[in-house]
């Protein structure tokens, strides 16, 4: 009964036992247990008393025990519950992990040999050394097999594996967060309510020179297949966004529009607006377009010699 010690690390590790065990089976998602489920805490407070009590009782069974003995008796007992043993196991463990002899018992282990008075004790190498340099002979072993003989899976394919799974992540966030598109990522958009919000774009913005139905004005007619930037939705984002030739009025819209509203407008005009016979077209201007990631057999056989010069140095891949 003198030993409390026992009786606190006994109650903390049963809790923690149950703790334990209570979060490993309980299937809470993402979160612990312990706070997905309030009551979990409940249950743990709970759990926790009644370890207390179980040591208050058994104590005191204890106790009233002892009352029982004769005064021989229970010298004896106080004897042997005073040598503090619950520690005694662990010591040795521990004395064992490191693989010294105590050093009381040095003489067993002392080498012959005696150099000026100066001895050498033959002690064991650590055991947690050498289970530690076992586990590295197992692990080479396992390694050297799965890596040089089977090659099943190797950096590259780790490489691979990890880039088609960040690639993913990149497509799911670029679909929440679609105002980061730039000339490298753009694409033609052709959701109704992109093409939508390019009409009104287009309409408070660019008819003044091209005219509602992309006709042509102070600036170049935008419904027949001729561009003077080029055409695609690479080259007619940067367009919008840098702006055309010095001094021609087509300004760097990138100063007014969005990265999103810029892509809305581009789509919009080759969605909507490209292709359309408008009311005064303006004579056509540039060179007709090639999409020069078009299917092959879409280009015309002498298409790419017509491709204009800019489409090479505006497109990008
Ligand atoms: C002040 C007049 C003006 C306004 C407003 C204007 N543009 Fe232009 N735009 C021009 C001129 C001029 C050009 C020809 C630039 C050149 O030759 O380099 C042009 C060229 C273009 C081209 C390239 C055409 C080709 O053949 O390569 C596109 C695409 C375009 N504009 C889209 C727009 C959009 C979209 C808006 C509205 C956000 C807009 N523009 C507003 C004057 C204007």
């Amino acid at each position: 009964m003198k030993n409390s010690s026992t009786s606190w690390i006994r109650v903390l590790v049963l809790f923690f036992l149950i703790f334990g065990l209570m979060e490993y089976f309980v299937d809470s998602g993402d979160k612990p247990a312990i706070i997905a489920y309030p009551i979990a805490q409940f249950f743990m407070l709970m759990v926790l008393m009644i370890l207390i009590a179980i040591e208050l009782i058994l104590r005191a069974v204890e106790n009233v025990m002892f009352q029982t003995l004769s005064e021989e008796a229970k010298a004896r007992y106080q004897a042997s519950n005073s040598k503090t043993w619950e520690w005694t196991w662990g010591r040795k463990m521990y004395l064992k992990l490191l693989g010294s002899k105590p050093i009381e018992k040095e003489g067993e282990i002392i080498l012959d040999h005696n150099y000026d008075g100066i001895r050498e004790l033959d002690n064991e190498l650590p055991p947690w050394w050498v289970y530690m340099f076992y586990a590295t002979i197992i692990f080479a072993v396992a390694y050297l097999v799965r890596f040089h003989v089977f090659n099943d899976y190797d950096q590259d394919t780790e490489y691979e594996q990890d880039v088609a799974a960040a690639q993913l992540e990149i497509e799911a966030y670029k679909k929440t967060a679609k105002d980061l598109v730039d000339i490298n990522t753009v694409e033609l958009l052709t959701d109704a309510s992109d093409l939508t919000a390019g009409e009104a774009i287009f309409t408070n913005n660019c008819i003044p020179c091209h005219m509602a139905d992309g006709g042509g004005g102070i600036g170049p007619n935008l419904t027949d297949n001729y561009w003077i930037l080029g055409g695609g939705i690479k080259n007619v984002f940067h367009t919008i966004s840098e702006g055309g030739r010095d001094g021609k009025g087509m300004v760097a819209w990138k100063q007014t529009l969005k990265p999103l509203e810029m892509a809305q407008v581009a789509s919009y005009i080759l969605e909507e607006i490209s292709g359309k016979v408008p009311a005064n077209p303006k004579a056509a201007e540039g060179e007709i377009w090639v999409d020069p990631n078009a299917p092959q057999q879409e280009t015309p056989a002498e298409g790419m010699s017509e491709q204009p010069k800019d489409s090479t140095t505006i497109a990008v891949n």
